[in-house]
């Protein structure tokens, strides 16, 4: 609900569990009064009290009142080089040379509904679930516009935001920076929680106290990155999974982003989040606009786990588009980890046998299909079946697949080109590169210029004829490489500012089309694993490749990272084979499918190579998950355990809306001598109900979460358990 109040000149969002307001203070200062657990009414500007500050300079138009400081009030959107010296979130070059903005309230408008923005993603949604805001800001002398967008999803708590900034005068304005967000608080006692690692180590969770001055996430790479993610929280010091107010901020985007926390000199703190501002300006002409793109708020009043529960709602239902909007998706059988490039049509129909046989629903054939594609230093660009590996073309393996029971599934990586490539030789003009300098190479590849629309048509049409020439249900969209020489042949030099973000819009663009030719197709976002896992990507995609790392063990920390924000059901998650490919470790194949069916769920191995008893736990495990899929991908989410704590098992839960079913699921770390004997208390049950575990006894619904279950001991390392509650 959005309350207008025009007497006391405040503005009100109300979601089931929050309240948020800002009010518009004297000479229009759009000022941001509360943001916390849901009050019923109230003026929360009381808690402001003009002080003269010394050094914390005063509007022309305060004429002697020392006390109205820009520096000292919290912001709704900080302005910059007007006398707040804090995070700035606008940054205007004016036609006088002046780097500046000062914005004031000129207007604003609530209607029923959720705004769009155009060529961007956004939450989505009916008329009855949300309500929208549009706040506008005018800085007079720069005869610039800024709307600030605000979306409302009462019942799951969750705030949107954007911006759009428009050109109203009649000369050219650079808009240096633009951030989505902006959040200030009257508090500082706060810590900050931000989800970093590495290729084949994404989204380990990082927590530390606001210290004075600014601390800071961010990609420049181009892509939202395996190093950060988009999405941050900040929090009381004591919160954690069940208890303290904390607020979690996610920016749908998919190039280079910040997500910065500043705690200032009068224990105050601000977050903004939204595009890096590295290497960023955007001209607009007189009349242009530019959207910002959208960054969305939960704040929980009660710990993290409420918090990710309504993201994770917000997202399957709001984010995630038609068809796979709540649907099953297949259980796949992926070719890399058993063949990487190095296979014949023959030898994919040999995996996919058994994997049919093993209730699979899906082959997928990763890289090396196309062009001269046998090692990772050519073909990329020459998005043309490769009919030596593949006699017959695609089709003639999608008929034996078919005649499997298997849908078929393929990779692509549009963006990228090796200068080995027919493409290359045509068109070496079109990759990103400085002139005079050689464009570095990342994986033996260079990325193509996808800012520009005739680059990404050249390559939609290869790809778009690929698709049409048989039955495609699935992609997987991979991106290898981070941007560098991020200059485009295409723009003015005033422009290349631009190239970041329309590169990332070219992105965007090229994911529509490929939902609007072929609507029934899944789309898997992936990024040399968990390189573009964010909002932004989920939009087109509703399921991303986590990490390249499928190591059940480092996939309980990195999912465990993930789940934060994300939903199970967008986390792409194989059982690979053993040793892994990347740590070597060797765990069983009943771990690795627990680990994995808390995601999208497959397998990425040879099953030809498994012993029958791993056969029939592969058999099981697909049937368990095909019967229990909306418990598992759409249930509630609950962290148990912190596996970054070393603790003797790493546990988690779903738990069905009406509280009648639950699954918890549970990892062992190595085994030691004289282990206790533990008892897990079980979350989010109905404590009045009754439950069988595993189809066995009667337990107490109260018992179970406050006194616990009786874990067994398993001996061995990496051994786990389900279980699997139901009321009676
Ligand atoms: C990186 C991906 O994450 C892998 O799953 C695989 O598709 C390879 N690229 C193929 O080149």
């Amino acid at each position: 609900m959005i309350v207008l109040d025009k007497e006391r000149k405040l503005i009100t969002l109300h979601t089931q569990n929050t309240s948020y307001q800002m009010k518009i203070w004297d000479y229009s200062v759009l000022l941001h009064t509360y943001y916390g657990p849901r009050i019923a009414d109230g003026d929360l500007s009381c808690l402001l009290r003009p002080w003269d500050r010394g050094f914390s300079p005063n509007p022309n138009e305060a004429g002697d009142e020392r006390g109205f400081s820009l520096d000292t009030f919290p912001q709704e959107y900080s302005t910059c080089g007007v006398g707040d010296f804090r995070l700035p979130s606008i940054e205007l070059e004016l036609p006088s040379g002046s780097r500046s903005a000062d914005l004031r309230y000129a207007g604003c408008e609530v209607r029923s509904g959720k705004y769009a923005l155009e060529g961007l993603p956004a939450f989505y949604g009916s008329e009855e679930d949300w309500q929208s805001l549009s706040v506008r800001l005018t800085d007079t002398a720069a005869q610039v516009e800024v709307e600030l967008l605000y979306g409302v999803l009462e019942k799951y708590d969750l705030i949107t935001r954007s911006v759009r900034v428009t050109n109203r005068g009649d000369r050219s304005v650079k808009l240096c920076r633009c951030m989505s967000l902006c959040l200030d608080f009257t508090r500082a006692d706060l810590d900050m929680i931000t989800f970093n690692g590495a290729h084949v180590m994404e989204r380990c969770p990082c927590r530390s106290p606001l210290h004075p001055g600014f601390q800071s996430v961010e990609s420049v790479r181009g892509a939202s990155s395996h190093q950060h993610n988009p999405f941050a929280v900040l929090c009381d010091r004591n919160a954690d999974e069940d208890h303290g107010l904390c607020y979690g901020a996610m920016l749908l985007y998919s190039g280079n982003f910040l997500a910065a926390a500043e705690r200032t000199q009068f224990e105050n703190a601000r977050l903004v989040l939204g595009i890096h501002p590295y290497q960023f300006g955007w001209v607009l002409k007189p009349g242009e606009s530019f959207t910002a793109p959208e960054a969305a708020l939960v704040c929980s009043p009660a710990g993290f786990g409420q918090m990710s529960r309504q993201f994770h709602r917000s997202i399957r239902e709001h984010l995630i588009r038609d068809p796979y909007r709540g649907r099953r998706r297949p259980v796949l059988i992926n070719n890399w980890e058993a063949t990487e490039m190095r296979f014949t049509a023959g030898r994919l129909v040999q995996i996919a046998q058994e994997a049919a046989g093993l209730g699979m629903e899906l082959f997928v054939m990763d890289d090396g299909w196309f062009g001269a594609r046998n090692e990772d230093n050519a073909g990329l660009g020459d998005w043309v079946v490769n009919e030596t590996k593949l006699p017959g073309g695609l089709d003639a393996l999608v008929k034996r697949l078919k005649a499997l029971g298997l849908a078929f599934g393929i990779w692509i990586e549009p963006e990228m080109v090796n200068e080995d490539s027919e493409l290359y030789r045509a068109h070496p003009d079109w990759v990103l590169s400085v002139p005079g300098r050689g464009p570095s190479r990342g994986r033996q590849q260079l990325v193509l210029d996808f800012s520009r629309e005739e680059v990404r048509d050249h390559v939609y049409g290869q790809i778009h004829a690929v698709l049409s020439s048989t039955e495609v249900a699935y992609v997987k969209w991979d991106m290898n490489r981070s941007l560098t020489e991020v200059w485009s042949a295409a723009l003015p030099p005033e422009r290349q500012g631009e190239v970041y973000h329309r590169y990332v819009l070219g992105v965007y663009d090229f994911a529509e089309r490929l939902r609007r030719d072929f609507p029934q197709l899944l789309l898997e976002g992936c990024s040399g694993g968990g390189g573009r896992f964010d909002g932004g990507m989920l939009y087109y995609a509703p399921q991303i490749w986590c990490s390249d790392n499928t190591d059940a063990i480092d996939r309980l920390r990195i999912q465990y990272g993930t789940s934060f924000c994300y939903p199970v059901s967008s986390m792409g998650a194989h059982v690979s084979a053993v040793p892994n490919g990347t740590t070597g470790r060797v765990t069983p194949m009943e771990t690795r499918g627990v680990v994995a069916m808390s995601g999208t769920f497959g397998y990425e191995m040879d099953l030809n190579k498994c012993t029958p008893e791993e056969k029939e736990t592969v058999r099981r495990q697909t049937e368990w998950f095909k019967e229990h899929y909306e418990l598992i991908q759409n249930g509630d989410y609950y962290r148990l355990t912190d596996p970054f704590q070393n603790g003797p098992y790493t546990a988690w839960e779903q738990v069905s809306p009406n509280k009648r079913e639950a699954l918890v699921s549970l990892v062992t770390g190595p085994f030691r001598g004289a282990p206790p004997l533990l008892a897990l208390c079980i979350k989010g049950l109905d404590p009045a109900l009754r439950y069988r575990v595993n189809g066995e006894g009667s337990w107490p619904g109260d018992l179970l979460m406050n006194a616990g279950y009786p874990l067994p001991l398993l001996k061995g390392d990496y051994r786990s358990l389900q279980l699997y509650l139901q009321a009676e």
